[in-house]
């Protein structure tokens, strides 16, 4: 590779190129924002400046990237009043009072001068590893949901779970050689993390047949694999519920997953961002891995556990305020004070999404002025979730050559299409692969932008996409209706 400065046709070339920068940035793919979602912005952009002419949609919807605010979820009205108040402080002043009173109920008023104390300034740096009683806060949550201790020091406060991932994967990947076990399909920061960090993904397959199931099974051959080719597997990487396959594993599941851990001497990478998203909790309620490995006794003490979770799923859907925590279980002192030298490296996690990462795990109780409406909104949320998450993957299912498993949890349809021959043919003079030519269709067609099965690995010669379920329910039949007359359209044109 060049690192000199050449000239170009006479031009002298930039110091810095495209040839010439870190190759593992070059390497990184990250299809949620990809191709699909470039040409999304480019339509967005030509309505919005010739109107909608010549288009046969009358906006474009972005199913591309779990992003609830960005198709209308209202954010939850607590939250947003004590981060009000927070914002300007000036309005707990007592020439205010009266007027801030009759506009915002007294928990939200209370709830917002506790925490201001906390936190002293909100336009200050805070603590690297976050604010300590917002850590606390985090602990009493975590203790309420596991029933087990969690411990303020051991939780680490992050801009959006993302990035929590990736100071974790960083401290693991210690040489190019170091592989780290993904699922197939995965959420892409994964890939994307690993290409980042020169490290090795070792993709282990979830089974499409099983409701995207987990066997230990093919754990044991992927990792053999790996290993057999000279890769140190140090970790392995589990979404539950998943992304983009809605599975919630099971409790028996679980304790077989850390088993195998155990036994293989992996580090355990535990995404449970969607730990609120999860539809069937009677027969797949949702269960952390720190709870799963502290039932399991002393024997698992020494157990390695990274546990990650995010305000910007669950009901709450606040993605743009980058709020997250990570926790960790069994892991040395001094490689947790290495995260805590990374961390301060990036001075600390924004105080909006700290603020927000609060609210989420110290929600209004019962008996709080505020409860009856935080309760009344993230039920009708979570009802409207269920309701929608049905009925797309009914219309998956009733659609021509598509199968599409139902989500546990999560915010997404992963449904897999059997492409006729001559798509395929089609897709490949156009330079495209055969799920990304669907996928640009449809949105050309529809306005809908999905992401490619691609994207998120699939097996070979199967294909897919990946579908929110978030537009808003009263525009859902006929977003419903919209895929179904593409997919009928696209099937006419194609059919073999
Ligand atoms: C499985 C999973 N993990 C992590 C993230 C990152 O979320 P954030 O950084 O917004 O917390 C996402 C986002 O979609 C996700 O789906």
């Amino acid at each position: 590779m060049s690192t000199v400065t050449p000239k170009v046709e006479g031009k002298k070339r930039k110091l810095l190129h495209h040839d010439n920068i870190n190759p593992h940035v070059r390497r990184v793919k990250y299809a949620v924002r990809g191709a699909l979602a470039i040409r999304a912005e480019d339509l967005k952009t030509a309505i919005a400046k010739h109107g909608r002419n010549g288009f046969t949609f009358k906006k474009v919807v972005n199913c591309n990237i779990g992003n609830p605010q960005q198709l209308e979820q209202k954010p939850i009205t607590f939250f947003r009043q004590v981060a009000s108040l927070i914002d300007y402080p000036d309005l707990l002043l007592p020439e205010n009072q009266s007027k801030v009173e009759a506009l915002y109920p007294p928990d939200a008023i209370e709830r917002a001068r506790r925490l201001l104390k906390q936190i002293g300034a909100i336009g200050a740096y805070s603590h690297s590893q976050g604010i300590e009683s917002i850590r606390k806060d985090v602990a009493e949550f975590i203790e309420e949901r596991d029933g087990y201790p969690a411990d303020p020091n051991l939780i680490f406060l992050t801009q959006g779970a993302s990035q929590g991932i990736q100071n974790v994967l960083q401290l693991i990947i210690s040489h190019s050689n170091v592989g780290v076990m993904i699922p197939i399909p995965q959420y892409p920061l994964y890939t994307a993390t690993l290409a980042l960090y020169n490290g090795k993904p070792v993709p282990y397959y979830l089974n499409e047949e099983q409701d995207w199931g987990l066997d230990i099974a093919e754990l044991t051959s992927s990792l053999a694999q790996a290993r057999s080719k000279g890769v140190e597997v140090r970790a392995l990487v589990i979404l539950n519920p998943g992304n983009p396959t809605g599975q919630c594993l099971s409790e028996q599941n679980m304790k077989e997953i850390i088993e195998f851990c155990s036994q293989e001497k992996l580090i355990l990478l535990a995404d449970e961002v969607y730990q609120a998203n999860v539809y069937y909790p009677s027969q797949r309620p949702f269960h952390s891995f720190k709870k799963i490995l502290k039932s399991m006794g002393p024997k698992y003490n020494d157990f390695e556990l990274f546990s990650f979770h995010s305000i910007s799923k669950g009901l709450i859907g606040e993605c743009g305020r980058r709020g997250g925590y990570f926790e960790c279980t069994g892991i040395d002192p001094k490689v947790v004070d290495e995260l805590y030298k990374i961390a301060s490296v990036n001075l600390c996690p924004n105080v909006h999404g700290q603020v927000m990462v609060d609210l989420m795990v110290k929600p209004p109780k019962s008996g709080d002025p505020s409860y009856e409406l935080y309760e009344k909104e993230c039920k009708n949320i979570y009802e409207s979730l269920k309701r929608r998450s049905a009925k797309l993957c009914d219309v998956f299912n009733s659609m021509e050559g598509v199968t599409c498993n139902p989500a546990q949890g999560a915010m997404y349809l992963f449904p897999q299409i059997k492409l006729p021959q001559k798509a395929i043919e089609a897709a490949k003079s156009s330079g495209q692969k055969p799920d990304e030519f669907y996928c640009l269709a449809m949105l050309d067609a529809t306005g809908v932008c999905v992401v490619p099965g691609s994207g998120f690995g699939q097996k070979d010669n199967t294909w897919h996409f990946r579908s929110t379920f978030l537009p808003p329910e009263e525009l859902f039949d006929e977003f419903c209706g919209l895929l179904t007359k593409f997919h009928k359209e696209f099937m006419d044109k194609y059919r073999d």
